[in-house]
């Protein structure tokens, strides 16, 4: 298992450029691979773990699939297997996106039931309340989901959960309501760009929707869509991830290729905590002329602040002037990188879903341990801020969302190495 060891108090100068979105690439190549009659084409995908694993899933159901210099190429496949089994589904919750494309074109899909994970509680009823009012039959049997249905059949349902609208289940029930009998209204759907970006590549496979992007999703199905190119948007969480290492440093870096629309209630906190971003076209100049200032924040479903953004602020928060509160209202027990981060000197108070930072002069290097993949950034940030030496472990959960993330900090300064074991 690798780690990342950082010499941290340099302040980082020079600029990154932002990979292609992870959460955008995945539900669009299972769309490619299991949906598309001909071959589709993905570029700007980014080299990163979770994309490999898909890749296993998708291949294991019998798609073609490579990748390339950033480029998905993924085959037609008149026939595939209808099985995800728990090793390869257990890796990654997202490969459950396979369920409603299977069942929507095969009439049945077995896919093994997701487990927890170090965020919490993750159920999938909501992506099953969808399938069963799209008319499938639904059966728990030995760990697996298994859905069955004839042809699916439009419909309009509500997939409102406990906590708002949840993104894969707007993916993975809009993926099997494209081929649907007849017109499905999706209500409180999910509304974040990575839907909008589904529903465009999938509009041009061939389907129907309107409305993506807005809490109702309207579609018209159609018996088959055809394979297409398409080039997967920036990623706006590790665009966050990296203004907050130039804010942490108290640097000066330019994030290349960033799309600035997408990214509103964070810039929004960002630019209250007085860190100072300056806009041309698509990139963005992060300096901090004046201190950081703590400033509250609460996560929500999109266009609210990002859960996947919530541990990188924190960081940041460590290192501001005052206290302040962070709300996790989507993954309630979000918060293991508090624990780490205070070993490294951070005033932090967790009760329950509410943490209160309150900020301190400096950090300490030490060793700490990533528990996710965004909690693992936000470790990467408090070291490079940090006195001294930090040694994240497990950095594999960093690196199945962060494209080389030790080659792209070093070149904006940072004293940070890869140890290999
Ligand atoms: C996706 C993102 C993840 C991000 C999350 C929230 C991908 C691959 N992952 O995860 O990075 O943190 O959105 O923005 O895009 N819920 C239910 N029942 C369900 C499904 C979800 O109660 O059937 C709850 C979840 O427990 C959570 C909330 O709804 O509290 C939002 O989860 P959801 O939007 O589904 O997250 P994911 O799609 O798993």
């Amino acid at each position: 298992m690798d780690k990342l060891a950082i010499r941290g108090g340099k302040a980082l100068e020079g600029s990154i450029q932002i990979s292609g979105s992870k959460n955008a690439s995945l539900p669009i190549a299972v769309a490619a691979g299991i949906l598309g009659a001909s071959e589709s084409r993905i570029h700007n995908v980014p080299n990163l773990q979770d994309i490999h694993t898909l890749m296993g899933v998708l291949r294991h159901l019998g798609v073609e699939i490579e990748y390339a210099d950033g480029t998905l190429h993924v085959g037609a496949s008149p026939r595939l297997s209808v099985e995800a089994p728990y090793d390869l589904v257990r890796r990654m919750r997202a490969s459950v996106y396979v369920l409603g494309p299977l069942l929507a074109r095969f009439g049945r899909a077995r896919v093994s039931f997701p487990g927890g994970c170090a965020i919490g509680a993750r159920p999938v009823d909501l992506h099953l309340r969808g399938m069963e009012a799209l008319g499938a039959s639904i059966r728990i049997e030995h760990g697996y989901i298994l859905a069955e249905a004839d042809r699916l059949r439009g419909a309009r349902f509500n997939l409102e959960g406990p906590r708002g609208a949840s993104v894969g289940a707007t993916a993975n029930t809009l993926m099997a309501a494209v081929l649907a009998e007849g017109h499905t209204e999706i209500e409180c759907a999910a509304m974040e760009p990575e839907i909008a970006d589904l529903a465009d590549f999938l509009t041009q496979m061939g389907a129907k929707i309107d409305g993506a992007g807005t809490p109702v999703i309207s579609v018209e199905g159609v018996s088959k869509l055809r394979g297409t190119e398409y080039k997967a948007p920036p990623d706006r969480i590790e665009a966050a991830s990296y203004l907050a290492a130039g804010a942490i440093t108290r640097g000066n870096v330019r994030i290349l290729g960033a799309e600035r629309k997408h990214m509103g209630a964070v810039l929004g906190k960002l630019t209250e905590a007085d860190i100072w971003i300056d806009w041309t076209g698509n990139d963005a100049q992060v300096t901090v002329p004046n201190g950081i200032r703590s400033v509250d924040v609460e996560t929500a479903t999109y266009p609210g602040f990002p859960t996947d953004a919530q541990a990188q602020y924190m960081a940041l928060m460590c290192l501001a002037e005052g206290r302040c509160e962070i709300a996790e209202n989507i993954f309630t027990e979000r918060f293991m990188h508090a624990l780490e981060l205070q070993r490294m000197g951070a005033q932090i108070a967790v009760t329950g879903s509410r943490a209160v930072v309150t900020g301190v002069e400096s950090l300490t290097g030490a060793p700490v341990m990533a528990s996710d993949l965004r909690a693992g950034m936000a470790l990467v940030l408090a070291g490079l801020a940090a006195k001294g030496e930090t040694v994240v472990s497990r950095v594999y959960h960093i690196d199945r969302g962060y494209e080389r993330i030790e080659e792209k900090l070093a070149a904006v300064g940072a004293d940070i190495r890869r140890i290999r074991e």
